[in-house]
């Protein structure tokens, strides 16, 4: 590698053409998927304030105390590339007044994000996300809409053994009244925990329960359960949600210590995991946000929603994707057949038919070398002697069957094949 060499940002990948092909069939099956449920596309700007991430994310989240991409502009703000989605459209929610035209919002995104996170397997600075939101119920039929969307849709991608966990971590009263009781139950072992628990006994004390430190995980085994602070709504709720679930055949596994690392969740709370991504063995998160709407200034709006990661999807899908395949090469060498190629291609094009041509002057061989390496069906082969008799050769590349055809008929014999 040269000195000179301006390389990628680490964390941070270039999509190449034959990996966006199945990146386009993703993104295709996740439009199909939202449309069979009614949401719409909301595309946000690639920045905002500062400020929106510190109120609705939460000031004491890794994302927001040590992986944002914050900057102070040349007028004096503070501003930050987006490190998840679900602010920003709280914030696009409140500001367009949708709310006002319908009283449940569903929409969903597709998007890059920005997260200054140790680069590991499936885990990124850039990364995408597709994620759904849903402002205006805070009943439990949204929440199972939200995670058969998930389901539905990883269903259809073919992923094999994935497993739902979910719980719930109750309203905010509870919640206080549970931080409490862990408080008291972990403080005697405190300077047994990790550095990041010990911190995190003060400052965020629910995410203890998050950890991955063996030893950590022996202690927090016998601390109290979230669900023995749940208000009687919180458990109604609850529960109509696991019954919607097992009315729609969908399995789960309750998880109590599953809190989430962002401080808008209230009520459920739920992961898809994939065994076979490793360490970043989540491939989507998502939960009830009641509060978030009004941290940002909005009226109290309940709201729902889930992010998956497209690169952790991408990671667990089989490479069965069709090969990028063109259906016509035009053929063709010489002065006198060049124009011809061009506005015989440029016919096909417009006739809805892709093709390609030889742009580097090659010999008919390489051409037709060419054709094959690139996966074209048929090749219109334009010999000098045909092109004085107003003829072209068509080929096909699968079972090497040839024709002659008459130039004013091709494009009429092209569009009758199939492709
Ligand atoms: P999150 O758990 O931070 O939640 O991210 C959701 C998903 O994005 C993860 O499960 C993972 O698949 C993917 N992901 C996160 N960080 C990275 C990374 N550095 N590299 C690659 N993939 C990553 C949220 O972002 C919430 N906004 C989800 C949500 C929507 N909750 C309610 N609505």
């Amino acid at each position: 590698m040269s000195k000179n060499q301006i390389r990628s940002i680490k964390g941070t990948q270039d999509i190449l053409p034959a990996e966006s092909l199945k990146w386009r069939v993703l993104e295709k099956k996740i439009h199909d998927t939202m449309e069979l449920f009614n949401y719409g596309e909301i595309r946000t700007p690639a920045f905002e304030k500062t400020e929106l991430f510190d109120r609705g994310v939460g000031l004491q989240t890794d994302i927001v105390t040590k992986e944002m991409y914050s900057w102070i502009d040349q007028g004096g703000e503070s501003l930050t590339l987006k490190p998840e989605l679900t602010a920003p459209v709280s914030r696009a929610y409140v500001q367009h007044s949708l709310g006002v035209q319908k009283p449940l919002t569903k929409l969903y995104y597709i998007d890059a994000l920005f997260r200054r996170e140790r680069p590991q397997k499936g885990r990124f600075r850039q990364f995408h996300q597709f994620g759904v939101e849903a402002f205006g119920s805070e009943h439990p039929e949204i929440d199972s809409e939200i995670i058969s969307i998930a389901v539905t849709l990883f269903k259809e991608l073919g992923l094999k053994d994935i497993s739902l966990k979910l719980n719930s971590i109750g309203s905010e009263n509870c919640r206080d009244k549970y931080k409490d009781e862990l408080k008291k139950f972990l403080k005697p072992y405190l300077k047994d925990l990790s550095a990041s628990s010990q911190k995190r006994f003060e400052t965020n004390p629910l995410r203890i329960l998050d950890t991955k430190s063996p030893s950590d995980i022996e202690i927090i085994k016998n601390a109290p359960t979230i669900s023995n602070f749940w208000s009687n709504e919180d458990k109604v709720h609850f529960d109509e949600l696991c019954e919607l679930l097992d009315t729609l055949k969908i399995k789960y596994e309750v998880d109590s210590n599953l809190v989430r690392g962002l401080d808008y969740y209230s009520r459920t709370t739920f992961e898809l995991i994939s065994p076979s991504l490793g360490a970043q063995n989540a491939i989507c998160g998502g939960g009830r946000y009641d509060k978030l709407v009004e941290m940002i200034g909005g009226k109290p709006t309940p709201g729902i929603g889930f992010a998956a990661g497209i690169e952790r999807i991408m990671m667990t899908l089989k490479n069965d994707t069709d090969k990028n395949s063109i259906d016509i090469y035009v053929v063709g060498i010489g002065p006198k057949v060049r124009q011809t190629v061009f506005a015989l291609a440029d016919e096909l094009r417009q006739s809805n038919l892709s093709t390609e041509c030889d742009m580097l002057r090659r010999s008919i061989k390489s051409q037709l070398r060419d054709a094959n390496k690139i996966g074209a069906k048929y090749a219109i082969i334009i010999g000098d002697k045909e092109f004085e008799n107003k003829l072209v050769e068509v080929k096909n590349l699968n079972n090497g069957e040839q024709e002659k055809v008459a130039i004013k008929s091709i494009i009429s014999h092209m569009t009758s094949l199939s492709f």
